[in-house]
């Protein structure tokens, strides 16, 4: 039986901080759970001249991994510093060491998670990634043991603390987007490059992991569509208001006989829908399932303290396997071949504005575009600019794929009278 669990920390930064305060304060709970202490005895920083504020002991902070690698008190390597190429690596020599290891590195789990899954298996070692989706939330043990018994269909969630933060500071402060965004970095929510965040890829890695996890199919980044921040056009969260909505970037996830179809985009949901009141850094993910029926899951869904505690579940997790010698025994494959659906095979109702000349006849013009496309109006609204010529059309769908809506949005484009598209978005939730 061992005396001590070591625990390897990659990464010092807003997440690897955060772990050290869990072990820290949290100390003797852990060592009650597990009978045996955990131990952070190095740590990997680039920088050893920089100040930190720690109770670790100076001489834990190391500038190589071999320090880490080749020191047989370490169990378990907890990688943090995030990025790809070399997390990536790491966690690779980590594994083929036979440690153990913890990461909250969505951006390497969405595109090498099947091949370090197993490579994990090969070595015998746990690959845990609790904290790469949903900061707090324990979503992926719920997917893997909570929900273990039920067939999931479909996912719908806010998986992107900064954007929901930015969201929320625009709409409840009339902050600007910059004042918001810099607040969320200010706070440790966005990513270092927080292109990531606000172009919806952060949420795109997100929901490949949970698709991929839900439906037993790997679900790879490029089949997920894609819209970021920068589709909301000036004045629309506020036409959003004026309809009864709000404007949430959300990830979707769908399974059905055709196949898949994952996104992330900025959508509408009615004000009463629960999505609608999530709010800061807050996520919240339905999950569906065949037996179940629909189940939600709530919490912050970044920064430091939240994201490590998910982290700090994870290395209990694989100190309780290594205590009881079952590491490594989970074997990770995918039941079902990958499907993705085509675009006709995709359905939602939409909301489209379209700046126009303002002239007679110019509405029922483009209302026989969405006819001629077999696209069937829900809602047609003029909004008149005063003492302007051109108008907003404002053209609510009922569903229709996604094909229909682009087909639509291109002849549009093209129509004499139209100005341009100015936005559109897909409606959740009515
Ligand atoms: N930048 C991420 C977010 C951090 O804002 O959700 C948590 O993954």
């Amino acid at each position: 039986m061992k005396k001590e669990i070591g625990i390897g920390l990659l990464g010092f930064g807003v997440v690897g901080s955060g772990v050290a305060k869990i072990l820290h304060h949290h100390q003797e709970d852990l060592t009650y759970k597990l009978g045996v202490p955990v131990a952070i005895r190095r740590v990997l920083i680039q920088n050893k001249q920089k100040q930190r504020e720690t109770v670790l002991p100076k001489d834990v902070f190391t500038d190589s991994l071999d320090d880490l690698l080749n020191d047989e008190s370490i169990d378990i390597i907890v990688e943090v510093f995030g990025g790809m190429n070399h997390a990536k690596s790491a966690m690779e020599r980590a594994l083929k060491a036979g440690k153990g290891v913890v990461t909250a590195n969505k951006d390497v789990m969405a595109v090498h998670g099947r091949e370090l899954l197993s490579l994990a298996d090969q070595n015998g070692c746990d690959l845990f990634y609790e904290a790469s989706v949903g900061g707090g939330i324990p979503l992926i043990r719920t997917l893997e043991d909570g929900l273990a018994s039920d067939r999931i269909t479909s996912l719908l969630g806010i998986v992107n603390g900064t954007t929901n933060f930015i969201l929320t500071k625009m709409k409840h402060e009339k902050k600007t987007y910059e004042e918001a965004l810099a607040e969320a970095t200010e706070l440790g929510f966005a990513e270092a490059d927080p292109t990531a965040d606000v172009g919806g890829i952060d949420a795109a890695r997100k929901m490949a992991i949970l698709a991929s996890l839900s439906f037993s199919e790997e679900v790879q980044l490029d089949d997920v569509y894609v819209r970021g921040m920068d589709a909301i056009e000036d004045g629309d969260l506020e036409l959003a208001e004026q309809f009864g909505y709000t404007v949430k970037m959300a990830g979707s996830a769908k399974k059905d006989e055709q196949g898949v179809e994952v996104s992330v985009e900025p959508v509408f949901f009615p004000n009463e829908h629960p999505l609608a009141s999530v709010n800061n850094e807050f996520n919240a993910v339905y999950v569906r399932g065949a037996a179940v029926g629909e189940t939600m899951f709530y919490g912050p869904g970044a920064g430091s303290l939240p994201t490590a505690t998910s982290v700090t579940a994870d290395i209990v997790a694989a100190c309780r396997n290594l205590l009881l010698g079952v590491n490594g025994k989970r074997v990770h494959s995918y039941q079902y071949e990958r499907k993705v659906k085509a675009d006709d095979q995709k359905f939602a109702r939409y909301f489209h504005r379209i700046s126009v000349q303002d002239e007679i006849g110019v509405l029922s013009r483009l209302s026989a575009i969405y006819s001629k496309n077999g696209a069937s109006l829900a809602t047609v609204i003029q909004h008149a600019n005063p003492n302007r010529e051109d108008a907003d059309l404002i053209f609510i769908t009922h569903a229709i794929s996604r094909k229909q809506h682009l087909d639509v949005l291109n002849e549009l484009k093209t129509a004499p009278q139209v100005n341009g598209v100015l936005s559109h978005y897909r409606i959740e939730g009515d």
